[in-house]
């Protein structure tokens, strides 16, 4: 069954809900989420045919240069996700709710969650099992898509004590499979597992109804989602296990400007082909002028010697 209809009608929930089956039953193609925060990276990714687009509050780290996701805002993911949604993709984009944008009330936890969709979301993703069915319930009655996330919360870092794995004894594990059915019954659509062992994410999947999309929760999930700094080889201040790099983008991009700056500054760039030469346009009473004379009679065959000391 491939992940979605069809190549040209936009990603919906609920075309994601019926995903269900993971790869080793044959029934179901794994479903693919990968992050993004703009428009390049939108583009990027929604044309190499990903399911889902996740504008997660990972923005905080990748992109704004903070330690954890705690320092973004609801205003801050909303001008993301509408910087995802301009370019149109044909994934479902996926706006990440925020620290405490739905921790404080179910009002402000509807208006938080609307916002990002008048920013383009067609659905929100927010982390926490039965603590937070009010909310899912109150964002799912004002009509709006629900993703669950379960496992390593980054937004509970503190609680957690760190960035760690979660669900690793019985107690932790019967705690997540409890998470995710309360989770499932309360209308999520999919279920992100970050950070749990691969025999309790297989526990979920063969338990809950709903898709469940893997982050370092090994290959029994119904999906797998990746952040793109890191499958890209862009960020390399965390490398978590779970991350395959595909590119040295970061790497790759560092060499690229190197390579610029020598350029400049041997005089090599930038070349007669890379400039306007604009003798045309230019008054008469300007050509006679020293400086703009120099411009005026270029010799277009020299390309690459350097600038005179
Ligand atoms: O914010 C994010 O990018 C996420 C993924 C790690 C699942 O929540």
């Amino acid at each position: 069954m491939a992940a979605t209809t069809s190549r040209t009608r936009r990603v919906t929930a609920p075309d994601i809900a019926i995903q269900k089956g993971p790869i080793r039953e044959g029934s179901a193609k794994p479903l693919v989420m990968v992050t993004a925060y703009d428009a390049p990276s939108a583009r990027i990714v929604d044309s190499a045919g990903v399911d889902m687009i996740l504008v997660g509050d990972t923005l905080a780290m990748v992109v704004l240069g903070y330690d954890d996701t705690l320092q973004v805002t609801t205003d801050d993911m909303a001008h993301h996700v509408a910087a995802v949604a301009r370019t149109s993709p044909r994934a479902l984009v996926v706006g990440d709710l925020p620290w405490l944008s739905y921790h404080v009330s179910t009002t402000e936890t509807v208006h938080n969650a609307a916002a990002l969709v008048r920013a383009g979301a067609g659905a929100v993703k927010l982390e926490g099992g039965r603590k937070r069915v009010d909310a899912v319930k109150a964002i799912l009655d004002a009509e709006i898509p629900v993703m669950g996330h379960l496992g390593l919360t980054p937004q509970s870092v503190h609680a957690l004590g760190g960035f760690r794995v979660q669900g690793k004894d019985l107690e932790a594990a019967r705690a997540i499979v409890d998470d995710a059915i309360t989770l499932a019954e309360a209308g999520c659509f999919a279920i992100v597992l970050e950070c749990v062992p691969d025999a309790v994410a297989r526990l979920v999947t063969d338990t809950v109804p709903v898709p469940t999309i893997g982050i370092g929760g090994g290959r029994h999930c119904d999906g797998q989602v990746l952040v793109f700094h890191d499958l890209l080889g862009i960020e390399d201040r965390l490398q978590p296990k779970f991350v395959r790099r595909y590119a040295e983008v970061g790497a790759d991009a560092t060499a690229a400007v190197e390579r610029f700056a020598a350029d400049v500054r041997s005089g090599r760039f930038p070349s007669s082909e890379e400039t306007y030469h604009a003798a045309d346009l230019l008054p008469d009473e300007l050509k006679i002028d020293g400086t703009v004379a120099h411009v005026v009679d270029a010799d277009d065959s020299e390309t690459s010697e350097p600038a005179p000391a």
